[in-house]
C-alpha cells in the first residue's frame, strides 16, 4: 500500500426531509449570502427550490439565483456566475442539483476569488488555493461531486472538457442527501448515474499497487451492492431503501475511500470526456460504452485484476485460463448494463460513425502521450479501445 493523505471534511446530512436543514447548515458554515445554482428546471418543477429558499429565509440567509446550467456544463455559465457572485457580494455557493450544477458552482467559488481567468485552473496553469465555501443539495447520485474535490467543465471554444482536482479547496462543507429527491429521475439518468459510480470505483480498483486488500474489498463490496440495488430502483423508482443505498454508493464511490493507497487509473474517464465533449452525450452512458472496451483491451494486456473482478464481482468460477474468466466477467458486466437500459456500443449510444481520429487527437492533446496507469496507453492503444467500443 502506498503512503496517502485522505482529507474528506464534508458533513453528509442524509435522509428524508433533510433539505429543510439547508439554511441552518449554510449558517453553520458562516454563509450569509448564498448564490443558489441550479440546472434546467427539475428542481423548480419538483418544488425543491422553493423548499430550499424557505429554509434559507427561515435561517436569515440572503440569496441570489443562477439557473440554466446544462448537463456537460460549459464555461459561459461559470463566467456569468462569477460576475453575478461578485456584484452581489455572495460569500457562499449553494448548488441544488447534480454533478453539472455542483461542478459549475465549484468553478464559480474558485473563480470569484481569483484575479485571472478561471480556466487557468483547468488547464493546469494555476493551482486553486482558495475558494468560497460551498454546500450541496444533491438530486442525482452519479458524479459523486458532493463528496469529491473535483470539478469538470467544458470550454465551448475547442470543446475541451477538462477536470481539476483540489480537495483542500473544492470539497463541499456539507452535502444534503435526501433519497426521495431522486424519485423523479428519468430511468436513463438513474442508470447513467449507476454506471458512472461503478466506473468511479473501477478507476480505483484497476491498479497494480500491491497490498491494498482493504481498498479491493471495499471496491468489490460496493460494486456488488450496486449490482443488487440498481435493478430495484429501475423497477420501482420509489423504493426508498434501494434509492438510499444507490445514493450513498455514489458518494463512497468517489470521495476517495475506495482508492486510498492505490495508484488509480482514470483512462476510461479521460477517453469518455472526449466523447461527451464532442457528442454531448450523458457521461455515464458514455462510460457504459468505453469501460467494457477498456476491459476487453486489458484482458489481453494485463489480465490479472480483470480476472479478479470477474471472479469476485461477477461470480465467474475461477480457472487457470485467466483470459477466459476475464472475458466472461466483461460479458456479465455488459449484460447488466443492457438490463438497466444502457448502451454498450457507440451505435447504441446514438453515434453512428464516431470520429475516432478526432477523439484520439483531442485525448492526447489534453492528457499527453500516455494515458492511464493500469496499462499506460499510447495513441495506438486508445485508438484500439475506441474501435472496440465501435463494434
Ligand atoms: O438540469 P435539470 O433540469 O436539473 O435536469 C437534470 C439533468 O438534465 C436531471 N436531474 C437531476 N436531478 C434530477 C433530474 N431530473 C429529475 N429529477 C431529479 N431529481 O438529470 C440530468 C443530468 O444532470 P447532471 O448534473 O448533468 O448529472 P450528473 O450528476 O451525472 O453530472 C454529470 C457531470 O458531472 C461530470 C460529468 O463529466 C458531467 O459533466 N463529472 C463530475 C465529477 C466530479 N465533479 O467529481 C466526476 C465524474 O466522473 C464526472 O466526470
Ligand atoms: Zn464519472
Amino acid at each position: 500500500m502506498n503512503n496517502f493523505t485522505f482529507y474528506s471534511p464534508t458533513e453528509f446530512v442524509f435522509g428524508k426531509d433533510t433539505e429543510l436543514q439547508t439554511g441552518e447548515l449554510v449558517r453553520k458554515y458562516n454563509g450569509h449570502k448564498a448564490l443558489i445554482v441550479y440546472g434546467g428546471g427539475s428542481v423548480v418543477r419538483s418544488g425543491l427550490l422553493d423548499r430550499v429558499k424557505t429554509s434559507l429565509k427561515n435561517a436569515g440567509v440572503e440569496f441570489v439565483e443562477l439557473g440554466g446550467v446544462q448537463p456537460n456544463p460549459t464555461d459561459p455559465k461559470v463566467y456569468e456566475g462569477i460576475d453575478l457572485g461578485r456584484s452581489e457580494k455572495v460569500d457562499f455557493l449553494l448548488p441544488v442539483g447534480g454533478g453539472s450544477v455542483i461542478d459549475t458552482a465549484k468553478a464559480i467559488a474558485a473563480g470569484i476569488l481569483y484575479d485571472g481567468d478561471f480556466w487557468d485552473f483547468y488547464v493546469g496553469k494555476v493551482v486553486i488555493k482558495k475558494a468560497l465555501r460551498l454546500g450541496v443539495v444533491l438530486t442525482i447520485p452519479a458524479a459523486g461531486s458532493e463528496g469529491s474535490g473535483n470539478s469538470v467543465i467544458t470550454k465551448v471554444d475547442g470543446l475541451k472538457k477538462l477536470s481539476v482536482r483540489t480537495p483542500e479547496a473544492l470539497r463541499p462543507a456539507f452535502a444534503v442527501m435526501n433519497p426521495e429527491l431522486t424519485y423523479t429521475l428519468p430511468a436513463w439518468q438513474t442508470a447513467s448515474g449507476v454506471t458512472d459510480m461503478m466506473a468511479h470505483i473501477m478507476e480505483r480498483y484497476f491498479s497494480n499497487t500491491q497490498g491494498v486488500e482493504i481498498a479491493d474489498r471495499m471496491c468489490e463490496g460496493v460494486l456488488k451492492s450496486i449490482i443488487t440495488e440498481a435493478p430495484k430502483v429501475i423497477a420501482d423508482p420509489k423504493d426508498y431503501n434501494a434509492r438510499a443505498n444507490i445514493m450513498w454508493a455514489g458518494t463512497v464511490a468517489h470521495n476517495g475511500t475506495c482508492g486510498v493507497g492505490c495508484v488509480e487509473d482514470w483512462a476510461s474517464h479521460f477517453m469518455e470526456h472526449e466523447v461527451s465533449a464532442v457528442y454531448d452525450v450523458t457521461h455515464g452512458a458514455g462510460l457504459a460504452v468505453i469501460f467494457p472496451a477498456w476491459l476487453t483491451y486489458m484482458a489481453d494486456h494485463n489480465v490479472h485484476k480483470v480476472a479478479q473482478f470477474a471472479e469476485r464481482v461477477w461470480d465467474v468460477p475461477a480457472s487457470d485460463d485467466k483470459k477466459a474468466v476475464a472475458l466472461e466477467g466483461i460479458a456479465r458486466f455488459k449484460k447488466f448494463l443492457k438490463a438497466i437500459g444502457m448502451p454498450v456500443t457507440f451505435k447504441e449510444l446514438g453515434i453512428e460513425n464516431p470520429d475516432i481520429d478526432l477523439l484520439v487527437k483531442k485525448l492526447h492533446e489534453n492528457k499527453g502521450e500516455l494515458v492511464g496507469n493500469y496499462v499506460q496507453l499510447d495513441k495506438k492503444a486508445t485508438r484500439e479501445i475506441y474501435e472496440l467500443a465501435n463494434r
